[in-house]
């Protein structure tokens, strides 16, 4: 036996939780400690050393509405199962009263109406996306505030056993399930203190202003669940609120997933379109503020941008290999549409969609 002392390097991931960690800085924006979290519970799953007979995370995500707490779940099951709709979500708010938890797990056997429930909870819900590649569900329990005594019965036992007893007695196991549990709870505490003495949120707070809204957050969520619900928590990771410079990065991104179903969408012919600086501008404006985050910006793109586009394809103003431009005419205060080159071969066209988040054309 050779004695070594070299140290190691406990902060070198695996290569998959890397490519999990790249996937998500290049979607999320602003979030790195929710996505630290998520990569390292993802890297303790891969190797098997999380703990037993638990879920393999479970993570609460406070902080304001529109910051990225339900995206950065949906975004983790993209990466790895190639689909956002692979997250169970359970919607709190939904389950206020004893008799819709049977929605949740089916009522017992001999009750009315027991063959009709099928409960949302059930193992094939769980495993509907896992495969022997990837034995890995993901779970939401969205706004947890609203959740009844009922529901918070259950939740215990699946954050601290990984297990579920339906209404006929079967079990389901989240042992191999990372559990996302998300409130806006004090978010209105950290915003007082990101808006406090200045009237507007600065558009970067700062480290240590982060920090103290941090704080504010998990000090309300000890203030507000009880102990042994927080002691069940892996990690307490507070959302940041988001700033001029980082809603800008999001519009990118989701302008340069717009692109990408254009490519992908099996009856559009391809095409590659840039938006100017006055029509993000306007995007911007439309899509985000200081009190939803970036929670409308998808729909103002969706509204301004897509359907117009869908539009010019219907009606062949847009063909294969052309380069649409998008800007905003403030006299009518519009989008406006105008081909900015044709017969753009798809090599150019791809290397455009590459760099298309960057892609801003001078107003
Ligand atoms: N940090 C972020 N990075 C990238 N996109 C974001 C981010 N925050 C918000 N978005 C965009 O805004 C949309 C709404 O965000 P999301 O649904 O994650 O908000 P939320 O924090 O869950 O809010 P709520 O508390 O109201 O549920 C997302 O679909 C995404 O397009
Ligand atoms: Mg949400």
């Amino acid at each position: 036996m050779a004695r070594l002392s070299a140290p190691l390097d406990t902060t070198n991931l695996g290569c998959e939780a890397r490519l999990l960690e790249t996937g998500l800085r290049r979607l999320i924006v602003g979030q790195d400690e929710a996505i630290a979290q998520i990569v390292n519970g993802y890297q303790m799953f891969l190797t098997g050393m999380h703990a037993p007979g638990r879920p393999v995370g479970n993570f609460l995500f406070l902080g304001p509405t529109g910051s990225g707490k339900t995206r950065i779940v949906e975004a983790t099951a993209e990466i790895l199962v190639g689909c956002a709709r692979a997250v169970v979500t359970i919607d709190c708010g939904e389950f206020q009263h004893s008799h819709e938890i049977a929605k949740l797990i089916g009522s017992p056997p001999g009750y009315l109406g027991h063959r009709e429930t099928h409960p949302m909870l059930s193992q094939e819900t769980l495993n509907q996306f896992t495969s022997e590649k990837l034995d890995l569900s993901f779970v939401l329990f969205d706004e947890i505030e609203k959740a009844s005594d009922a529901l918070w019965n259950l939740l215990l036992g699946i954050l601290d056993k990984a297990t579920l007893t339906l209404g006929d007695g079967r079990k389901v196991d989240f042992s191999k399930s990372l559990i996302f549990l998300t409130s806006n709870l004090g978010a209105s505490n950290m915003s007082a203190l990101t808006t406090r003495g200045l009237g507007f949120v600065s558009p970067d707070p700062g480290a240590r202003l982060n920090e103290k809204i941090a704080q504010a957050g998990v000090e309300a969520a000890r203030r507000k669940f009880t102990p042994e619900f927080i002691n069940r928590l892996d990690k307490i990771v507070v959302f940041r609120s988001l700033g001029d410079a980082e809603l800008r990065r999001i519009l990118d991104i989701e302008l340069g997933l717009v692109q990408e179903r254009i490519f992908q969408s099996p009856s559009t012919k391809p095409f590659v379109f840039s938006v100017t600086a006055a029509a993000k501008d306007y995007l911007l404006r439309e899509g985000t503020d200081v009190k939803y985050g970036a929670r409308h910006l998808k729909r103002a793109i969706e509204r301004t941008l897509v359907q117009p586009m869908s539009n010019l394809i219907a009606s062949g103003q847009v063909q294969t290999g052309d380069w649409l431009r998008a800007d905003f005419d403030s006299a009518t205060t519009r989008m406006t549409f105008s081909l900015q080159a044709e017969n753009v071969s798809p090599f150019a066209m791809a290397e455009a969609a590459r760099t298309s988040p960057a892609l801003s054309v001078a107003a």
